[in-house]
């Protein structure tokens, strides 16, 4: 027996003894026991027992820790030819998270998400809803190393970085995602579809509301797509407008 089952051992047993001692109070006095349920007490001691932290895992960690994790990553080739990684940035709790593919030339010369071009239009897209991330979002993307050429990253690529979003989801908690481009899309709702069919409607991402639309870098390359950007964003700010589904 190791020394940690010895441990959940000794802990089940005196758990017992305690809620028995309580029960027999609780008796004396003329109540009714502590617990009226059967309890399993090891899975209960397993939960409260320390688990071995895998260094790499990001599994707890807080949104520093998870950073300096991205940082030092080197678990696609992405690394190999990335110069900085792009965590991303913004605001936290967010209300909206925008999440895009993966850091172009300007993202991976500063290590900052969206602040080439196609950033600078998303920064106007959000300013039309009265939002930015100075004040109440937060933006990242798919993959945190530029892909070279600015390729579309690769199945696998995405695979290994996922998990880095998808903590990094559960520590910005914000009410609505907006999901720019087919990359993104893809990666987080698991569909092949494009966002022509995805727009327009609302998805769920681990019970967060989730709105698909096309990317700033495409809408600046097609005139024709910025109607349908632009109700999508009206969508995503009615969303946010309506008084139960905010913390405004
Ligand atoms: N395009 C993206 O998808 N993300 C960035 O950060 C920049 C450009
Ligand atoms: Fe790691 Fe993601 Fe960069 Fe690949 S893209 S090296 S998984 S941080």
């Amino acid at each position: 027996m190791t020394a940690d089952q010895d441990k959940a051992e000794a802990l089940t047993y005196a758990l017992k003894q305690f809620v028995n001692v309580c029960d027999e109070a609780e008796a004396l006095v003329g109540h009714k026991p502590l617990c009226a349920t059967e309890v399993d007490y090891e899975e209960l001691v397993q939960s409260m027992l320390p688990q071995t932290i895998d260094p790499q895992s990001v599994q707890g960690t807080g949104l520093k820790q998870l950073q300096h994790l991205v940082e030092g990553c080197k678990k696609c080739r992405l690394s190999e030819t990335r110069t900085h990684t792009v965590f991303g940035e913004g605001v936290i709790p967010a209300r909206l998270m925008v999440i895009g593919e993966g850091p172009g030339a300007e993202e991976d010369a500063s290590g900052r998400a969206f602040v080439g071009k196609a950033g600078k239009y998303l920064d106007s897209w959000l300013g039309a809803i009265s939002m930015s991330r100075e004040t109440n979002v937060y933006i990242a993307n798919i993959v945190k190393c530029r892909p070279p050429e600015n390729r579309n990253p690769e199945g696998d690529e995405v695979a290994a970085c996922l998990p880095y979003l998808k903590r990094q989801i559960q520590l910005v908690k914000p009410q609505i995602i907006l999901l720019v481009g087919a990359v993104a899309c893809h990666a987080l709702l698991q569909t092949p579809d494009g966002v022509g069919k995805l727009r327009g409607r609302f998805f769920r991402y681990e019970g967060i509301p989730v709105v698909a639309t096309y990317h700033p870098a495409g809408v600046l390359r097609n005139e024709e797509l910025k109607r349908p950007v632009w109700e999508d964003l009206k969508k995503v700010a009615a969303y946010l407008a309506t008084p139960l589904n905010g913390r405004s």
